[in-house]
Order: structure tokens, then sequence, then C-alpha cells
């Protein structure tokens, strides 16, 4: 089975201390991870460090940045590059969060650019995707999402490709508490599968993990989790709750 990965973004929120409880009520949760399963905690870069060693006691669990920078090293005040990630052992890193797209105006070709420093240090891109309402509502959603891939991934190799995690996050969905339908989810997933089929061959795309985000819950996991080519989500408010995501994690795929 494709690794399923219940990953945590939990943006710009929590004290470090509440982060350290959260953390702790989640590793004393008894969560047992099966070989294809996997926790990622997208946390703040200040809580990379201090964090590591709690997040890294359970099997399976792992640490994940909300982004980087473009460039490995250089005049970039206030910017944090994957060579400085790869040095405090981290291994994954979300970009292309439609936050940062809107407000940091993050485009394909920048996106880019950050998955080739990522992946150039070895790190995993988790690259996040997803339409606005208005183009949901044009129906052409396939096509927007196809270019934000096309855009910024495909001029990977293959062997670069099969370190990339992609997450479908439709901005409409995304702290609205109106998730995508299952069959909404199901059909992009598809989609996004068929476009790495045609670029990559079955055999590689089979292998990608497409994680769907956007107001995943605690009663909504299991339903979307189960979908053929839905493996596992990328969960912003929910995450920030112990006993909720907890049960979200519990939803993947076993
Ligand atoms: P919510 O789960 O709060 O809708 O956020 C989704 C998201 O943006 C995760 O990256």
């Amino acid at each position: 089975m494709r690794q399923q990965i219940a990953a945590a973004n939990w943006k710009m929120n929590l004290t470090l201390s509440e982060g350290e409880q959260l953390v702790k009520a989640l590793v004393h949760a008894g969560i047992v991870l099966k070989k294809h399963q996997r926790v990622l905690m997208g946390v703040p870069f200040p809580y990379l460090v201090p964090l590591q060693a709690a997040v890294q006691r359970v099997e399976g669990f792992d640490l994940m940045a909300q982004n980087c920078a473009a460039t490995n090293n250089g005049a970039y005040t206030g910017e944090v590059s994957a060579t400085m990630l790869k040095s405090l052992g981290i291994q994954w890193t979300i970009i292309g969060h439609s936050e940062r797209r809107e407000y940091q105006l993050e485009g394909n070709a920048v996106l880019a650019q950050k998955a080739d420093r990522l992946l150039e240090n070895g790190l995993k891109p988790v690259f996040c995707c997803g339409e606005p309402l208005q183009i949901r509502e044009a129906n052409t959603h396939n096509g927007y999402v196809e270019t934000q891939i096309r855009e910024s991934l495909f001029h990977l190799d293959e062997k670069a490709m099969s370190h990339v995690v992609i997450a479908y996050e439709p901005i409409w969905a995304i702290g609205t508490g109106k998730t995508a339908s299952t069959e909404q989810a199901q059909e992009m997933h598809r989609y996004i599968r068929s476009v790495l089929e045609k670029q990559y061959g079955t055999t590689l795309a089979d292998t990608i993990p497409v994680l769907y985000g956007g107001s995943v819950k605690a009663n909504n996991a299991s339903e979307l989790f189960g979908q053929p080519d839905v493996d596992g989500g990328l969960v912003g408010g929910a995450s920030l709750v112990a006993d909720d995501f907890t049960a979200i994690i519990r939803s993947l795929k076993a």
C-alpha cells in the first residue's frame, strides 16, 4: 500500500509550552502506526528543535517545517533554508500552502525552486495545490490544479519526484468548516494521479501519496481517507486538539 500520512499544520498557532503539551498528549495516546502509516507535525520554525526528541519518541512520527527559502543561503533576512533545516535533522517541509501563495505572493515558479532546494538537501516536499472558490464554480479546477503541479514539479526527474508528497487543499474548504465531499475529493485525487501517470508512468504515480486538506475533522476523516486515491490528510484546526488529531490518525487506511 502507498504511504498513508496524517500531517498536522499548526500554522501560526500555539505557544511553545502549549505545543509541548499537545505533543505530550499525542505521544501518550498509545498510537501504534503500521509500517505504511506516518504522522507529520508541521510546527513553526522555532519549535522544530525543542519538540524534536518528544515527537520522535513514537515510531513513525516526525516533524515537518511549514516553508523554506528558495535559496540555500545568503542575504535573505528572516528566511530559513532547506540547508538549515537539513542541519537540524528535519526531513519534511510543506511548500506552496495557499496562505503563502496568497499573503506572500508565492507563485508556481518560486515553488519549483523551493522543491529543488529541498530535494537537493535530501528533504521531502509536501507540495500544496488547490483552487479558489471561483475556479471551482467555473468548473475549471482540474486544469488549475494540473498547472500548479506541472509548473512547480514536472521539471523533476523520476528519482526526485519519488520523494514528493502532494496535498490537495481546495481553498474554499480551508478553515471554513465546509469540507469537500468525499466524491469531490476522490475525483480530484484521481485526476491528480492521472496527471502524474501521464508524466511519470503508472508505477511511480501509484507510489506518490496525495493528501486531502480542508476542514478535515475527527468525524469526517475516515470517510475521506477511505477513498481509494486519498492517502491521508493535511490538517489545520483539528490538529491543535490532541483527541481530534488522534482520532484523525486512527482514520488512516489500515
Ligand atoms: P483546516 O483543517 O483548518 O481547514 O486547515 C487546512 C489546512 O490549511 C492545512 O494545511
